[in-house]
């Protein structure tokens, strides 16, 4: 069979320092894959002006999946880059699932009081092209006194079945098969009854998922006093970027947060980044923990039906992560990344 074809966009920042990490321990679980650099991000940009492409968006489609590194520099105005190059690309790729498990590995320090690793173990379903990041909305009298910005959250029935489809699919797999979906229905009255109903009809299809349903804020509650609460969560696109958030913080930090922008269809290859930005206050001096990416590689095995290497290095990280508690403070990204390397490499 052919090699597995990836794209690789290590991006700006910290980003090309945790994916050098993360495509060493790839080439250590001896996957046959070819990687392909493409420079996009902040130094392209302003050399260039161009942020993606349509040329660019067309050869990446070609690829069987896309690790990206961070993205995103002071020295471009915000927005830019996360909207015309990241955003982009989950659109144009049809990323409808923005998966981010939240894991508390053994050994790992929780903010939370009295909280077991057993106790933090949840995936988010993220919706993953549409809602308030469909850039839906436009603004009257800008930089006057009257000025009027709207934004609008866009959700179809198609965007929002999809996706409810594929996180009850998820639960069913799980040993407590239960699905809770957040949203904001006591406000957000058309997209929550939407997201709601459609809920309440998918789950006739899967009678040994159970259901429950929490309003964003007390899910945020929810997060910090109760994580054990949840197994798997479906939500949309912002509200699913905010909690994933808090839920790194419960798990260990940002630094060992993991996703895949997946394209279930498989009609577009799927993408895999660490969920921490850039940090460009870091970038340069080897602190960044590339365990997120290392993590985020792990989902892309898993994604390409690798099935046994993404188990090893899932098992090399978290066999890393238990020593840290003794030798943490002093490892560089480097060293990390060929911890977990030599790790992988020797099976052990
Ligand atoms: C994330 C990030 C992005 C998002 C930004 C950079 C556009 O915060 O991946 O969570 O909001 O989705
Ligand atoms: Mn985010």
């Amino acid at each position: 069979s052919r090699n597995i074809r990836l794209a690789v966009i290590p991006g700006d920042g910290i980003g090309t320092e945790v994916v050098a990490e993360g495509l060493k321990v790839l080439e250590a679980v001896g996957a046959k894959i070819d990687t392909t650099h493409y420079d996009l991000g902040a130094t392209r940009y302003n050399a260039t002006g161009e942020t993606l492409t349509d040329e660019t968006l067309q050869e990446l489609r070609g690829y069987d999946a896309i690790l990206l590194g961070a993205i995103g520099d002071p020295s471009v105005p915000p927005g830019i880059l996360e909207r015309d190059l990241l955003l982009r690309l989950r659109f144009e790729l049809d990323h409808y699932v923005n998966l981010r498990p939240v894991k508390l590995f053994p050994g790992v320090e929780t903010p939370l009081a009295d909280t077991r690793p057993e106790d933090i173990d949840m995936i988010v379903v993220r919706e993953g092209t549409e809602s308030l990041y469909a850039g839906a909305g436009g603004v009257l009298r800008r930089g006057t006194p009257h000025e009027v910005a709207t934004q609008d959250s866009l959700n179809t029935a198609f965007g929002v079945e999809r996706v409810i489809r594929y996180a009850f699919a998820k639960a069913a797999e799980r040993p407590r098969k239960k699905l809770t979906l957040v949203h904001k229905t006591n406000v957000l009255a058309y997209a929550g009854d939407l997201w709601m109903r459609t809920l309440n009809r998918v789950a006739a299809d899967f009678p040994d998922v159970t259901t429950e349903y929490q309003h964003v804020d007390a899910a945020s509650m929810f997060f910090v006093n109760q994580p054990e609460r949840f197994d798997v969560i479906v939500t949309d696109n912002l509200f699913g970027d905010i909690i994933t958030d808090i839920g790194a913080a419960i798990a260990g930090g940002i630094g060992l947060a993991a996703s895949g922008n997946i394209n279930p269809d498989r009609t577009a290859p799927s993408m895999f980044e660490p969920v921490h930005g850039s940090a460009p206050d870091i970038a340069g001096q080897g602190k960044a923990d590339p365990t997120a990416t290392i993590l985020s590689v792990a989902m892309m095995l898993d994604h390409l039906g690798l099935t046994e290497e993404a188990a090893r290095v899932e098992q090399a990280v978290a066999d890393d992560i238990v020593e840290r508690l003794a030798g943490w403070a002093g490892r560089t990204t480097h060293e990390i990344g060929d911890d977990i390397t030599a790790r992988v490499a020797g099976g052990a």
